[in-house]
């Protein structure tokens, strides 16, 4: 049950597997890149407790040493000092131009790590480890790698692609139902950005992967990432088609800054409201049929999922004070609102000529309930 999706980047070309025991052979399958058995593992304390041992003991099992560094779990890790904390810290323990660093985590552990790998000795090789669904289907793959500023999420960061990932669906088991669910509604946007047959797939297999079905948790992130790594192929530093991931993410935005990018809002989570929230724009606006708001609607209530804006607990703000959050998006190109709108399921473009009026309209209508 092992996948392997290759992302063609020439020079920086790499494998994604995919499947359970991947931590188990993590020795095996990382020492070709090694030009000495030794390598840095940086992880977050929640991580290490969960699965630091299994990694240890698969690259033991391969004669690979490892230092490790364990960092704070949470957001608040993807910052300047911790950037500075692990760079020094990889400049402590010898690492050098040729040697690889294996980041342990979710996304902020391989954003923050993988920027730190980006800038150190201007550049050092790293192997991405995700832990969890967001990360496997998503932050992992791809080279986006930053940290936030006070100006905002992801503000400082560099393209550095990994050189190999190993997503291992074993992990998968030990996420709460609400992380998993949230990064699943990264793996729906997949479906809804550019595959309608996956979409259907998922509307008819997502509740029992969900439920633990290790096969259909393999061909669900395998159909992710193989659709990530085509766009990313085509478009590694986002100058167009790379946008389409973003798809629900400029609703998301603003959600997630409104509460204040806290519990009461996960990021998948916002994604699935967003995913919805595009699909409604694109019907009002005679894009997509009318039904297809209500089809993507539909499938996130069965997953038992955040649906509507209405569905975040506690106060949020008005419409129009949600429309200023959305313009302050890092995605705004001379002013104008980028938005991945939809003409069906499956077919997602962008387009910067979106009426503000509209978009107005439509969270007016989400916020009182309609
Ligand atoms: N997460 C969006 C991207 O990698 O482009």
């Amino acid at each position: 049950m092992r996948e392997t999706v290759h992302v063609p980047l020439g020079a920086r070309a790499y494998d994604v597997l995919i499947g359970p025991g991947l931590i188990a052979e993590s020795g095996a399958l990382i020492a070709p890149l090694l030009p000495r058995p030794r390598v840095a593992v940086v992880t977050e304390t929640r991580v290490a407790s969960l699965h630091l041992a299994a990694l240890k003991a698969g690259l033991t099992t391969a004669g690979i040493d490892c230092v490790v560094l364990e960092l704070p779990p949470g957001e608040a890790t993807k910052s300047w000092t911790h950037l500075g904390e692990v760079t020094e810290w990889l400049l402590d323990q010898k690492i050098e131009r040729r040697d690889v660093v294996v980041a342990m985590g979710g996304g902020v552990i391989g954003d923050l790590v993988g920027f730190a790998c980006a800038i150190l000795r201007r550049g050092v090789r790293f192997v991405q480890l995700p832990t969890s669904l967001l990360a496997q289907v998503d932050s992992s793959v791809g080279g986006k790698t930053g940290i936030n500023t006070a100006q905002g999420k992801n503000l400082a960061g560099a393209f550095h692609q990994p050189s190999l990932v190993l997503a291992d669906t074993d992990v998968l088991a030990t996420l709460s139902e609400r992380d998993f669910l949230a990064g699943y509604g990264e793996v729906m946007k997949y479906g809804l950005l550019g595959d309608a047959v996956f979409f259907e797939w998922l509307e008819g297999n997502a509740p029992a992967m969900a439920a633990g079905d290790m096969a259909l948790r393999v061909a669900a992130v395998k159909r992710s990432v193989e659709m990530k790594a085509e766009i990313v192929t085509r478009d590694e530093t986002e100058q167009g088609e790379r946008a389409l991931l973003n798809l629900g993410h400029t609703f998301c935005h603003a959600l997630e800054a409104a509460t204040g990018y806290s519990d009461r809002l996960l990021h998948g989570e916002g994604v699935a409201i967003g995913c919805g929230l595009a699909f409604e724009l694109s019907a009002r606006l005679g894009l997509c049929p009318q039904e297809d708001p209500s089809r993507v609607r539909a499938h996130l209530k069965a997953m038992g999922m955040k649906t509507d804006i209405r569905d975040i607990p506690g106060d949020l703000p008005g419409a129009e004070a949600l429309l200023d959050l959305m313009g302050q998006d890092k995605k705004v190109v001379a002013g104008t609102l980028n938005f991945v709108l939809a003409r069906g399921i499956g077919q997602a473009f962008v387009t910067s000529e979106v009426p503000g009026d509209v978009v107005l309209g439509v969270l007016e209508d989400a916020l009182a309930g309609n």
